[in-house]
């Protein structure tokens, strides 16, 4: 059985329990992280740690606990190796329903580990491109908060497999801000370019890390407005999450993504990403 942990607590999975009355069930008030670990290690355990502390801040939530500590040891508990641990905050409960809260409300603090796959010990042939549809993004004004609010991401990825794709992308305003749970990148002779940051976009870890590595290794990259053309138009397009790195996308609404196969910069990418990895896997 899981181990999961639970407001102070370790213990199996069917035996967690929360509140009927916490608000993360009741209003989606909460945030969350998932996080890589690999070989027990956090994979930018840092980067992901800042981010949860704006998302907190951005919705007011008061939870300083050692995050680190907490989840290194759900891990072991957990068989340590490759796991994503999922990490949840809610505001907590009050015991009713209401719109107002106290500001010193208990927050709801849980986590737990799923399997995930070694990417940074997998070849290029070990990843598949997907296909994707790009559809509205009806999210609210705060897409940089990790909100566990994603009723909109979990539509428009349900409206992608009826029709028979893997990815969403999301379009508001006449610009591509980002995939349902991933950010955006697209190639064009030889430049990398992905949708500004913003309070339209969640600023992803995996997304700065490609960033970095573009930089370090002297491919241009930009932040730039993408419209459905250019996104069309493009020689590559990718999607990166910290559960999948950086993944070719080979078509967009029935159309094939240049030649529709993998392309060359997403290879050299892939190469640049796993070897950082193998390298901080080696300490
Ligand atoms: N999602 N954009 C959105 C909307 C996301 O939900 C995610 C991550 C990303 C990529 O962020 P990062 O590179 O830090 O993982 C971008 C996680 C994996 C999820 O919801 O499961």
């Amino acid at each position: 059985m899981k181990t999961v942990y639970l407001n102070g607590e370790y213990i199996a999975a069917d035996k967690a329990q929360v509140s009927v009355f916490d608000r993360g069930f009741l209003f989606g008030d909460s945030v969350y992280e998932v996080i890589p670990f690999y070989q027990g290690q956090g994979f930018r355990l840092d980067e992901h740690l800042q981010r949860l502390g704006h998302s907190l801040r951005g919705v007011q939530i008061s939870a300083e606990f050692d995050w680190k500590e907490i989840l290194t040891r759900l891990v072991e508990l957990n068989g340590g190796g490759n796991l994503s641990v999922y990490l949840q905050i809610s505001r907590g409960s009050s015991g009713s329903r209401s719109h107002i809260y106290d500001a010193d409300m208990t927050p709801t603090v849980f986590a737990s580990c799923s399997p995930i796959k070694d990417i940074y010990d997998a070849g290029l042939d070990s990843v598949d491109g997907v296909r994707a549809i790009v559809t509205a993004d009806l999210r609210w004004g705060r897409c940089d908060i990790k909100s566990t609010g994603l009723l909109p991401n979990i539509l428009v990825m349900q409206q992608a497999r009826q029709a028979g794709v893997e990815e969403a992308l999301m379009i508001r305003d006449g610009l591509l801000t980002e995939g349902a749970s991933c950010n955006l990148f697209l190639v064009d002779k030889g430049v990398i370019y992905t949708p500004k940051r913003g309070s339209d976009i969640l600023g992803g870890t995996t997304r700065e890390l490609i960033l970095q590595l573009a930089d370090e290794n002297g491919i241009p990259a930009q932040e730039v407005d993408i419209d459905y053309e250019r996104l069309l138009a493009a020689d590559e397009v990718w999607v990166s999450s910290s559960t999948r790195a950086v993944v070719p996308v080979l078509e967009i609404d029935g159309q094939p993504v240049a030649d529709g196969k993998k392309g060359p910069l997403w290879a050299r990418m892939f190469e640049l990403f796993t070897c950082y990895q193998r390298d901080l896997m080696k300490g």
